[in-house]
């Protein structure tokens, strides 16, 4: 058996997330990774035109951020932070994103990823009103196509049909409203009734519903409307903060000041699992003043840990150090021109590129409804060309790359996925 072959065999028993394991294709077995480029077992090199799920930031292979684990993970990788404990970079990190996060002072509340901090919110919204005294306030509304991650409460949440299949109601007191009119906020909002209300968990670009970005004055109108009705505006914002807007907060770009802020993935570029809830002052008040004498009786064993925020800081570190942000607008800048040929073939239908370092590629979707593999066998020819992107649940191609790749590195990306999309006709 070659190392490869025995590497394969090995994974047998690893459940991949959306696979379907009864007819799963052999794996692509990632080893390595620098800068925008990643490598398999084969030696194999792929520039990765997704940070992989989103949320690698600064690129692979960061000596900044291994070094900060490293260092961290020596000292005390973990204590838990339930209670009176807490340790160094989880401070650190907690006053440096109150600084950042835009509109005043934010506390921090950490999660171990994007799905915690969305049921993070969920339970601390409730809560919230019922401290206030309005107990009627449990519903989460949300946008249509939007993406909240897989716990209970997300998957409830969340407005992709086919995620939310076949499982029941996982969750009470949620609802979805047309992901782009805010009259549709407001009138849902009506017909439930304000004092019904608890949030609007709002993705500011939809990600993972294929990258719809908001129409020009989509969020502003939705935060007035919420401010209006009482009702707490939460920005889920695990896919857009820390620099793909080009900006700390995709909240900074669009002008709004949610009451929560969603955070995970590119807080740390995803090198160890991290996840954090930021609750504006103003919302954390009842919590923090003492003068209701409430609690938010809510934690992870890794909420807060210390090798995970040590790697925060680092990749903030990093962010600023390479300005990053700056290069997240000239890759915004780019992207419309160098994706727009795509739309020369045939299996391309158009192209989605607006505010941010993120694009998609509609695939045709009167081939997709006839060809049920052709969005597997895009994401496959893609690969084959050398570029790993994947196919969102509306065949779309997910571009998303570092904020570090190079002009070079974006104009061959776009030749890639020229050249794999080419094949299929
Ligand atoms: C907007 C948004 N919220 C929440 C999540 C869930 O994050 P995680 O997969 O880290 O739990 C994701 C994941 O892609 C996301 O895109």
């Amino acid at each position: 058996m070659t190392a490869h072959t025995d590497t394969l065999a090995r994974t047998t028993s690893h459940w991949r997330p959306f696979a379907d394991m009864s007819a799963p294709a052999p794996p692509l077995v990632i080893a390595s990774g620098d800068g925008a480029w990643v490598t398999d077992t084969t030696g194999t090199r792929y520039l990765d035109a997704t940070a992989a799920l989103w949320f690698c930031q600064i690129g692979y292979g960061r000596r900044e951020v291994a070094d900060a684990i490293h260092a961290q993970a020596l000292r005390m990788h973990a204590y838990h932070t339930f209670g009176d404990y807490s340790n160094e970079p989880a401070i650190a990190l907690a006053e440096r994103l109150s600084a950042l996060a835009p509109g005043g002072d934010w506390k921090v509340f950490y999660t171990s990823g994007g799905s915690d901090s969305v049921d993070t919110a969920v339970k601390y919204v409730r809560r919230y009103w019922r401290v206030a005294g309005e107990v009627g306030r449990t519903i989460v509304l949300s946008r249509g196509d939007s993406y909240h991650g897989m716990h209970v409460g997300g998957t409830q949440i969340g407005g992709i049909d086919g995620m939310r299949l076949g499982y029941g109601e996982l969750l009470a007191d949620t609802d979805r409203v047309d992901r782009d009119d805010p009259a549709a906020l407001e009138a849902a909002i009506l017909r439930h009734g304000p004092d019904r209300v608890a949030a609007f968990l709002c993705e500011p670009i939809i990600g993972a519903g294929g990258v719809h970005f908001p129409t020009p004055d989509y969020l502003t109108a939705v935060r007035e409307i919420c401010r209006r009705h009482g009702v707490l505006f939460i920005a889920d914002e695990v896919v857009t903060a820390f620099g793909r807007t080009g900006h700390w907060f995709a909240s900074e770009r669009f002008g709004i000041d949610p009451d929560l802020i969603l955070c995970a993935k590119g807080i740390n570029s995803g090198y160890v699992p991290l996840g954090a809830v930021l609750v504006n002052d103003r919302v954390a008040a009842p919590f923090w003043s003492g003068e209701t004498g409430a609690m938010f009786k809510h934690g992870y064993t890794y909420s807060g840990h210390a090798t995970a925020t040590a790697a925060a800081l680092a990749n903030l570190d990093y962010l600023a150090d390479h300005d990053l942000l700056t290069a997240a607008h000239r890759i915004e800048d780019a992207l419309p021109t160098l994706l727009s040929a795509l739309t020369d073939l045939p299996v391309v239908e158009s192209v989605r590129t607006g505010p941010g370092a993120l694009a998609a590629v509609q695939l045709d979707r009167e081939r997709l409804a006839a060809e049920p593999t052709l969005a597997g066998r895009a994401v496959h020819a893609v690969r084959e060309a050398g570029a790993l992107t994947r196919a969102m649940s509306c065949g779309a191609l997910q571009i998303s790359p570092t904020l570090a790749i190079t002009a070079d590195e974006l104009g061959q990306l776009a030749d890639t996925l020229a050249r794999g999309l080419r094949t299929l006709g």
